[in-house]
Parts: structure tokens; sequence; C-alpha cells
């Protein structure tokens, strides 16, 4: 039983005090978490990982997504170190950014050119901007059941902690409910004499598309001359090597990838039709975009690690992703199996797409009660992210610490001590206008 975070609390007041929200992503804070949890990681090894206390624990959140075949995967360090030996920074581009461009082209239905970056956000944002400059429009069409798309203005102020965003831009930014072409059709039409530059969405985040819904939005988006951006930061390369679009067949004009192209070193992309994405280069003559320039944007050792990353996802008939569609279902089937043992059906689920489901809870009170028994038992958990290496054994140890605290939650809830049993104040939404 894990109940020792002595030093964990220590760091927990010092990165509160020195470090707005106390960490440097958000859904990593302290309102993320029961009180009785870790704040500090000092390594990580597969599927697992250790505090600074000394607690090891199975990580179900594996980098927020990015780290799709393990912490610290050898073939990955292997290159990355070798790399380093050779410098990763030049006053002109290394040879490895076009090996690597042409690879994505080759691997991705929509990619005719590519840009690397480092950031998610970076991508999204370039590609808004980029059908901004493309079809002379202005208003962007945001889904609005996925959760996050940029940590810019254009989507963070349609959201409730839009405080700092001015009132143009918020303006600029509507939103339309995934699934549901009806909505869709009448966003646009409400819409459509402001000029819309563009949809963007995750192909698929927490459901999965309605027959023909991708294909709808894709003609939807021709015929009315929109810009289709699909967000794969997440879904590419975990739903399939070759993205999300590729497993929906629905080739949008251009997406965006990120998270697992490098199991969690610093990379992205924005890729796409070549007549849009030249606009960011040198050889037309038409009014220059300023598309996607860092200092770091082609860092040779990430780049070597994203080339890695895809060798392995292609390998052996894509065996990791076979793989981690197959234990999140296991996963998920076996979640509900127990909630319908123990009579919490109606409390909470296991949900969403195979190779990332997500936990439904009837209230936070529950879902952080739920957090702070699996930490117990060493288990650090939000939402399941399953990875390459998480094997039989964090299966099992997994599947056990549910029964144990799903136990717990029986007993509470029929005994109505889950506020006396919950050690601390209960998890938030990161979108809350106040704290
Ligand atoms: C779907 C989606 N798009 C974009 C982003 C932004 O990526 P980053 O955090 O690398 O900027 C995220 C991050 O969580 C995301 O989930």
């Amino acid at each position: 039983m894990i109940n020792n975070f002595t030093k964990s609390n220590e760091l927990r007041k010092k990165a509160s005090r020195l470090i707005p929200g106390g960490a440097h992503t958000y859904s990593k804070g302290d309102d993320q978490f029961p009180q009785l949890s870790p704040h500090s990681i000092v390594r990580g090894k597969g599927a697992r990982i250790w505090d600074v206390d000394g607690n090891e624990f199975i990580d179900w959140g594996m980098g927020l997504t990015s780290v799709l075949l393990g912490h610290a995967y050898e073939p990955i360090t292997n290159v990355i170190k070798k790399e380093l030996d050779n410098g990763v920074n030049f006053i002109r581009p290394s040879f490895i950014e076009a090996e690597f461009a042409e690879q994505i082209i080759e691997q991705i239905p929509s990619a005719q050119m590519v840009k690397f970056s480092k950031n998610g956000s970076n991508a999204t944002t370039s590609a808004v901007k980029l059908a901004r400059a493309y079809t002379g429009k202005e208003i962007i069409l945001r889904c609005f059941d996925q959760p996050f798309f940029s940590i810019d203005d254009w989507f963070i102020g349609d959201t409730d902690i839009s405080s700092g965003v001015t009132r143009d831009t918020k303006s600029k930014t509507k939103h339309f409910k995934y699934n549901d072409i009806e909505n869709l059709k009448e966003t646009i039409a409400k819409y459509k004499e402001d000029g819309i530059a563009c949809i963007i969405m995750e192909p698929a985040s927490t459901e999965e598309p309605k027959e023909g819904y991708l294909q709808i939005v894709r003609d939807i988006c021709t015929k009315e001359s929109i810009i289709l951006i699909f967000d794969e930061v997440v879904s590419g390369f975990r739903f399939h090597p070759k993205g999300a679009q590729f497993l929906y067949g629905v080739t949008p004009d251009l997406s965006t990838f990120g998270k697992t192209m490098a199991n969690g070193y610093s990379i992205s992309a924005l890729v796409g039709k070549r007549e849009i994405m030249e606009l960011g280069g040198l050889e037309h003559k038409k009014e220059r975009v300023f598309l996607l320039s860092t200092t770091y944007g082609g860092e040779t050792h990430h780049l070597r690690a994203g080339q890695k990353t895809l060798e392995i996802l292609n390998h052996n008939d894509y065996e990791v992703t076979k793989y981690v569609w197959s234990i999140g279902k296991k996963i998920k089937d076996s979640y509900n199996e127990i909630v319908r043992s123990l009579g919490l059906v109606g409390y909470t689920s296991m949900e969403g797409i195979d190779c990332r489901p997500y936990f439904f809870f009837k209230d936070n009170y529950i879902r952080t009660l739920f957090a702070q028994e699996m930490i117990k038992h060493g288990v650090l958990i939000q939402g399941i992210v399953p990875s390459f290496s998480h094997k039989d054994s964090e299966i099992s140890q997994t599947i056990e610490a549910f029964e144990k605290s799903l136990k717990v939650l029986s007993y509470a809830i029929e005994s109505k001590k889950v506020h006396e049993l919950l050690i601390g104040e209960p998890i938030k939404p990161v979108f809350r206008k106040y704290n």
C-alpha cells in the first residue's frame, strides 16, 4: 500500500511557489490529481515510473498520450544518443529534415508537403493561419466536443478560461458538434456570410465517427470552399501509423501530428496539400505566409527519434498498433465487468475508442476517490493510454487495483461516505473560469 508522499509534498509546495499552476502543463497540475498522490517523478522505464519518495507506479498517462512505445524505450534512446554526438542544430538544415519529410509524405495519405515544429499547438495554429491566408476568410469552426486543439488564443478564447484574449479573436472562432451533420450544416449556414476559412477537428477522439460522417464533412468543405483540417496530434500514429485519416478513409486538406510521432520527444508536423502548404514557401509570387519557423524545428536527435518510431510502428504488420488496441479493449472490458458485478453501473464506466479509452464518473468526488485508491495500489491513472510496454504484469496489476478500488467506491456510495473517504479536494476541470 503506497502512502508515503513526504518528499513529493515538499516539492509540491516549492513548485506551486515557483511555477504558476505548479507544473508546466495544466493537465499535470495538482488540481488534476488527488491530494494523496505523487507530485514529482524521478524516472520511467517501460510502463512504470518512480517518484521522489521511491514509490513505483504503473503509468496510464504516458506523457499525456505521447509515449506509445514505453518510457526510455531503448531503440529510440539509442538513436538519440548516437545523434547527439553529431551536434543537433546548425547554420543550415540537416539532411535529416528532407529525409524524414519524404518518409512522412510516403506515410500519411494527405501529406504532399511537411513542416516540422516542436509541439502540437504550433502545428494547429499554423494550420488555421494557413487556411485563413489561402481562403482570404477569417472564421474558424472548431469541433466543440473535442477537448483541446492549441494553447493559442484562437482556441483558448473559445473556452471557459478565455481571460486575456481579445474580443475580436474570440468572435472569430465558432463551434459545432461532433457526429452531427445537421448541426454542422446549421453552423455553416449561420456564419457563411462572415467567411469560413476552415473546419478543425480530430477525426475521432472520444467516439468513433458515425458511418459516412467524415466523408460528408469532407464533401461539405469541398462544396463550400472551406479548408478541412484534421488535428491528428493524438490520433495520428496511435489510431494507425498512417493516421486516423487512413483508418477512416477520408483525406483532409491539412493535418497536424505531434505526441506519439517520436515516442514522447518534442516534434510535431503540419502536413497537407502542396497548393496550400507552398504559401509558406519561397517559390510563389503571392503574398508570403510566415509559416512555422522555430530555432529548434529541425533538431536532429528528435527527427531521428521520429524516424525510428515510424520504423518501429510500420514493422511486423503494425504489431504495435494492434497491441495497443487489444490491451485497451481488454482493460475497458475488465473494468466494465467489475463495475457491473459491483452494481456500479451509472456511477462509473470506461468508454471511448479502444486505443484511447476514458473514464466516466457520475461526479468528480467519485472520480477522485477512485484515483486516490488506485494510487494506493500503485497505479497512476487519469484515463487509459495503452502503450507497447503495458505487458501482462501491468495489466493484471491494474485489474486487481480496479477490483480493490471499485469495492471501496461501492462501499462509499452505499454508505454515503464518498466525501468522508476522500482526502482533500476533488479533481477540477482544466477549463474553468475561476479556481
Ligand atoms: C488534439 C490535440 N491537439 C493539439 C494539442 C496541443 O499539443 P501540444 O501540447 O504538443 O502543444 C493537444 C495537446 O494535448 C491535443 O490533444
